[in-house]
């Protein structure tokens, strides 16, 4: 199964216009190096994925930076029909788009449940996107209940999904408690993220079967140069969703060189 470490950018409602989205995009896009150890996706509001998909092919053919996946924030299920507001995980795929962002805390306080969240993991596999399915508690109580809401939405959001579509999906561990945009937010650690990314195999491998346990997971949540390295090394996972971060090309940057210089 596929290891390889990766950045994923979630601009989410970010920025204001196209100018600045290419701005950004392109100010990554030139400062990686183009070594092979990680995967780096962003995911900008659907509105600039075409433009920024189309940059991304530029640069890789220049030989210069290296090539950028793109991925959605959202994608609804099916491919075409009367959704009016919708974007399919079809059409996302048809303009090069690759990775999907599914279930994000923010999208399921807009009222999105684990039902909704399993069919559109379903539709983004058939279309050929890997979903990033985001999983995470409000607040951690003192009877450890946030583990059991960790294992329904795990259990609930990937009901039916075969064994083998497992290497294309990955876990994105978000406490919601530690996001920036959390009012009165505090910080996990490393030692949280390392002692979910348990839970979380052990209840991928219990429900799924031992092959899937090598799935990959991330954490993410208030993700920033300081802090990257310890959850990449202390924290059990294979990747970073960083939030706010990813709106400054530099900070961005370093995750990612944090990331690659560590050893795989
Ligand atoms: P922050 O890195 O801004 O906390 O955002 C985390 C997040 O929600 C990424 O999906």
């Amino acid at each position: 199964m596929e290891k390889k470490k990766i950045i994923v950018g979630n601009w989410k409602m970010n920025p204001l216009t196209q100018k600045e989205a290419e701005k950004l995009f392109t100010n990554v896009a030139k400062n990686i190096s183009t070594t092979k150890t990680t995967e780096i996706v962003i995911c900008p509001p659907f509105l600039y994925l075409e433009k920024l998909k189309k940059i991304s092919l530029g640069h890789s053919l220049t030989g210069g930076a290296r090539k950028i996946s793109l991925g959605a924030q959202n994608a609804f299920y099916g491919d075409i029909g009367a959704f009016t507001g919708e974007v399919s995980a079809e059409m996302l795929y048809d303009i090069g788009v690759r990775y999907v962002i599914l279930g994000h805390s923010e999208r399921r306080g807009m009222g999105e449940n684990n039902i909704d969240i399993n069919k559109k993991i379903k539709s983004a596999l058939v279309a050929g996107l890997r979903p990033i399915l985001c999983v995470g508690e409000n607040v951690r109580d003192p009877d450890h209940g946030y583990f059991n809401l960790v294992k329904i939405q795990l259990e609930e959001c990937l009901s039916g999904i075969s064994k083998n579509s497992f290497g294309k999906i990955i876990i994105a561990y978000e406490p919601i408690w530690a996001i920036s945009s959390t009012p009165d937010r505090k910080d996990a650690t490393p030692s949280d993220s390392m002692e979910m990314a348990i839970f979380i195999k052990k209840v991928l491998s219990d429900k799924f079967g031992k092959d899937v346990a090598g799935t990959r997971i991330i954490y993410g949540g208030s993700v920033s140069t300081k802090n990257a390295k310890d959850f990449l090394q202390n924290g059990g996972v294979d990747g970073l969703l960083v939030g706010n971060a990813s709106l400054n090309a530099k900070k961005f940057i370093d995750i990612i060189k944090i990331c690659e210089a560590l050893k795989q």
